[in-house]
């Protein structure tokens, strides 16, 4: 039977246990639950107790420090996983009408002619798809390619949305109707399946950006709506990380109420209509700035 947890009782969460819940989280995977997140954590930490039968935090605690499925446990039940196709459509259109552009005249004469893009953070899935969209309808030839689209996240669960590639009709209420016509197939009562074309652009993967490893170099990287529940260090380290795996003339896309400010990086900022995005100094002009 699940027992209620009450605030401030016997069972409640004090702040001391709460604090060492978020030392727990934060250490392993660099998310943050400052003052303003403190009462999300202690919700989500009751749920998380009553669905599990736990009475005191310090049972939870002992668990989620001895062994690593009931982290990741706790861990699903924390993170905000909230996206959406073309969430800022502004971003998708300066890729389609600026960076793919570009990419394309660097990259014409080039063969194999390659397209890299990650998503990091990607949630489940609409970002990456979303990207894969757009790459699609901006290049002439898509087939004359090799594209990758890489999509990680440190949510097991959101990947497996992701990977399965099932929308209801409201979740897809931004694809047009001839992209839906191309891309997805009804499936279900009220829902479609992303077809293997579209899919196959995509390699999805598990990924703790707060242990991040090389995975070559990238055209183009989305870090959108993430670096926002992470310290002020790790989310400079992370944008310092972003610039070395850009390649030249690379661009970075950060959400709305992130920036690259504190990074101290040669990323140039470019305002496309209503998005600002991030353009990695071409080879030949960061050697300029160094004789300079
Ligand atoms: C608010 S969603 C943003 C999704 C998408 N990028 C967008 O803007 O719509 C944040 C995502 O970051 C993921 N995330 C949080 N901390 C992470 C970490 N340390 N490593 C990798 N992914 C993380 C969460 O699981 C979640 O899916």
């Amino acid at each position: 039977m699940n027992v209620p947890i009450e605030n401030g009782n016997a069972n409640g969460i004090t702040d001391h246990d709460l604090v060492e819940l978020r030392h727990a989280i934060e250490n392993r995977s660099g998310i943050r639950f400052d003052e303003s997140r403190t009462r999300f954590l202690s919700a989500r930490v009751r749920q998380h107790m009553s669905e599990r039968g736990m009475t005191h935090p310090s049972e939870l605690l002992k668990l989620v420090r001895g062994s690593n499925a009931e982290y990741e446990r706790l861990l699903e039940r924390v993170l905000t996983q909230e996206t959406s196709f073309f969430r800022y459509p502004a971003m998708y259109h300066a890729l389609d009408t600026r960076v793919l552009p570009e990419l394309h005249a660097k990259k014409f004469w080039n063969n194999p002619r390659t397209l890299r893009i990650w998503s990091a953070g990607c949630s489940t899935g609409e970002e990456p798809y979303s990207i894969a969209l757009t790459v699609l309808k901006a290049l002439e030839l898509p087939e004359a390619w090799s594209i990758e689209i890489l999509a990680t996240d440190i949510s097991r669960k959101a990947l497996d949305v992701a990977e399965r590639g099932h929308y209801s009709k409201r979740e897809l209420e931004a694809i047009s109707a001839e992209q839906l016509q191309a891309h997805f197939s009804a499936a279900g009562s009220d829902g479609y399946r992303v077809k293997p074309k579209l899919r196959n652009m995509i390699n999805f993967a598990q990924m703790n950006l707060a242990q991040m490893v090389y995975m070559g170099r990238f055209d183009c990287i989305f870090c959108m709506n993430v670096l926002i529940y992470f310290s002020d260090e790790l989310r400079a380290a992370l944008i310092r990380r972003f610039y070395e795996y850009l390649e030249p003339d690379g661009y970075l896309f950060l959400g709305h109420a992130e920036s690259v400010a504190q990074a101290k990086v040669d990323l140039e900022p470019i305002v496309i209509d209503d998005s600002l995005i991030y353009r990695k100094a071409s080879a030949a002009r960061a050697a300029m700035q160094e004789v300079l």
